[in-house]
Order: structure tokens, then C-alpha cells, then sequence
């Protein structure tokens, strides 16, 4: 008896065989974590965030708190998002560029008190009144009767990159998905002096309704309308690569795929186009969903490491992910 000759099966006798074979592995250091500081918020305040169950909302001292708890474990990167006091909102996302702002404490801090990658997320939407990305004004051949400006916004997408970078900042992810939003943050930066400070585009952004807990989390749900109309159409990825290439022409630092687990292909296909470090967003949708089935005992905590992997195994250099904590502090990895 020689049939079968090639047993796929010897490849995966035992632990010590699969581990020495294994294609793709998952690291720490592939792990951005998103953290919400909110300044309303006081002291050790922190509180829970009901559509993420696991994640909260921090004061200042909290996250800084919890930042160190998950350098200790091995985190090497953060992403920052402010939560402003609602009355601060406003039609121009004011309280998003001052000195004294949430991100701006939360990043002098962070870099003052760890040793931590510090990204800062910069986007108009949770500082806005109207909750859109950008600034907005009347139209009546829009969807909604609402237009979202491109090139007004991007003066207001630079000065917040700017604030970041003088709160010392080591990259800047613009999530916003403004038009030539890349190389007005690049230039205001530069005549800044601030050319060292990274930017990591979030390229392929899809308007997907997986990021409705994160809108609950941060309070930036436009008031009316939707993003559609600067988002990406979720039926495209021909439209991925031109973003992609705009972005590297532009200056990018980092391209993206943004939600990752139902945008595989598209992080496939980046991957393959072009070779800058590619980051993938498991946002907070794909978080809620597992940690929701968790919960219940539909699924096991196997379920997390798996979807992780498979965002690697697609060909993604880094991972933002609410699991980041869970992973880490679990031990996990
Ligand atoms: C804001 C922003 C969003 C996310 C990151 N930055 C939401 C949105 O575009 O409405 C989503 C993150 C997540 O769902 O985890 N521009
Ligand atoms: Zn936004």
C-alpha cells in the first residue's frame, strides 16, 4: 500500500510540526491600538462603551494609565481619538486644533510617559457640530441637500495635523477621505518644520456600516445624511489602487485598508500593487460582532487570533484593532 504518496496531513502531526511550518505568523508589534480619551471625563474616571463590550471611554489619566499597562505587555503602537465636550462643537471642528485639546494632552503625555508609537488620528467629524468629515454647506444636487467641501476642509484637516505635531506627534492618520488631503497635510507640515512626522493615509476608506459602534463610542455620527459621498463605494476595488496611488504620490507614509475582515481582497490586491507599509483597520464593527458572540458563547476566543491571521495572511504590515488590548493582556500572543 502506497496510495496516498504526499500526506498533507504529516505537515500537521503535532504542534512542534505546524509551528515550524506555519506561513504567517502574528506578532505584537503588528498591533495598533485605538484608545478613546474623553474630556469630560475627570481623574481615574473611565466608563464602559456599550456598543464595544470590553472597551471604554478614558480620562486623560486613565488611558495614559492604561497606555503603560499595555506597553508593559507588549504594545509598541497607539492610535488616539478624542472625545470633545459636546457644547465645544462647532460648524469648523475648532476644539479638534486647539493647543489644549483632549488629543493634543492625551499625545503630550502619551510620549511624555511611554515609549509608544504615537498616531493621532485627524478627522473633523467628531468636533463637528453637523458630524460630517469635512465642512459642509447647502446643496440641492446632493443625496441629502448637504454637500461635504473638499478643498475648505483640507485647511482645517492641516491645522489639525499641525496641533499634532506640535504636541509631538510621530504620525498623523488622516481619516477623512477629502480629496488632496495628503499633500496639503504633507506641505502644512513641512513648512512647519515637521518633516520627520509620518503620515499614514487611510487610502481605501469604504462607507461601511461597520463603524457604527466606534460612532456611538466617539459621538460623531453625521446629524443628517451619510458618508457616501466621500467614503468608498463598498462594490469597488479598482478605485483602491488609484486611491492607493494618489496617497503615494501625494506623500504617504503607511497606505491602508479600512474596515479589514469584509476588504480581504482589497488588502490582497494592495499588497500586491504597491510596497509602502500596509495597514489594515479591523474596526470596530468586526470587533463588536466576536466580542458579541463571545459573550453569548456562540464563539470561542480562537475566533479573535483567527480573524487577526487572516488580515496578516491577506498581506497586511499592521493592524489597528480594538483586540489589541484583549490579545495582550490575555496573553494571547
Ligand atoms: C472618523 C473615523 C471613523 C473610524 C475611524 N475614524 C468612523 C467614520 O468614518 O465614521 C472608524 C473606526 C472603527 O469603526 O473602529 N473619520
Ligand atoms: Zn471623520
Amino acid at each position: 500500500m502506497v496510495f496516498p504518496v504526499t500526506r498533507m496531513r504529516r505537515y500537521r502531526k503535532n504542534s512542534k510540526i505546524r509551528d515550524i511550518v506555519r506561513e504567517t505568523k502574528l506578532d505584537k508589534e503588528d498591533l495598533i491600538y485605538p484608545i478613546f480619551f474623553k474630556e469630560e471625563l475627570q481623574g481615574d474616571e473611565k466608563e464602559p462603551i456599550e456598543s464595544m463590550p470590553g472597551e471604554y471611554r478614558y480620562s486623560l489619566n486613565a488611558g495614559i494609565e492604561f497606555a503603560k499597562q499595555l506597553e508593559e505587555k507588549g504594545l509598541k503602537s497607539i492610535i488616539v481619538f478624542g472625545v470633545p465636550l459636546p457644547e465645544s462643537k462647532d460648524e469648523v471642528a475648532s476644539p479638534d486644533y486647539s493647543s489644549t485639546g483632549i488629543v493634543q494632552r492625551a499625545i503630550r503625555e502619551l510620549k511624555k510617559q511611554t515609549d509608544l508609537v504615537v498616531i493621532g488620528d485627524v478627522c473633523l467629524c467628531q468636533y463637528t457640530s453637523h458630524g460630517h468629515c469635512g465642512l459642509i454647506k447647502e446643496n440641492d444636487d446632493t443625496d441629502d441637500g448637504v454637500e461635504i467641501l473638499n478643498d475648505e476642509s483640507l485647511e482645517y484637516l492641516a491645522k489639525v495635523a499641525v496641533s499634532y505635531a506640535k504636541a509631538g506627534v510621530d504620525i498623523v492618520a488622516p481619516s477623512d477621505m477629502m480629496d488632496g488631503r495628503v499633500d496639503a497635510i504633507r506641505t502644512a507640515l513641512d513648512e512647519n518644520g515637521f518633516y520627520n512626522v509620518m503620515i499614514m493615509s487611510y487610502s481605501a476608506k469604504y462607507a461601511s456600516a461597520f463603524y457604527e459602534p466606534f460612532r456611538a463610542a466617539a459621538d460623531s455620527s453625521p446629524t443628517h445624511g451619510n458618508r457616501k459621498s466621500y467614503q468608498m463605494d463598498p462594490a469597488n476595488a479598482l478605485e483602491a489602487i488609484r486611491e492607493c496611488e494618489l496617497d503615494v504620490i501625494e506623500g504617504a507614509d503607511f497606505l491602508m485598508v479600512k474596515p479589514a475582515l469584509p476588504y480581504l481582497d482589497i488588502i490582497k490586491t494592495i499588497r500586491e500593487e504597491f510596497t509602502l507599509p500596509l495597514v489594515s483597520y479591523n474596526v470596530s464593527g468586526e470587533y463588536s460582532m466576536i466580542m458579541a458572540a463571545i459573550e453569548k458563547g456562540f464563539l470561542t476566543e480562537n475566533a479573535i487570533l483567527e480573524s487577526l491571521i487572516s488580515i496578516k495572511r491577506a498581506g497586511s504590515d499592521l493592524i489597528i484593532t480594538n483586540f489589541a488590548s484583549y490579545v495582550l493582556l490575555n496573553d494571547l500572543l
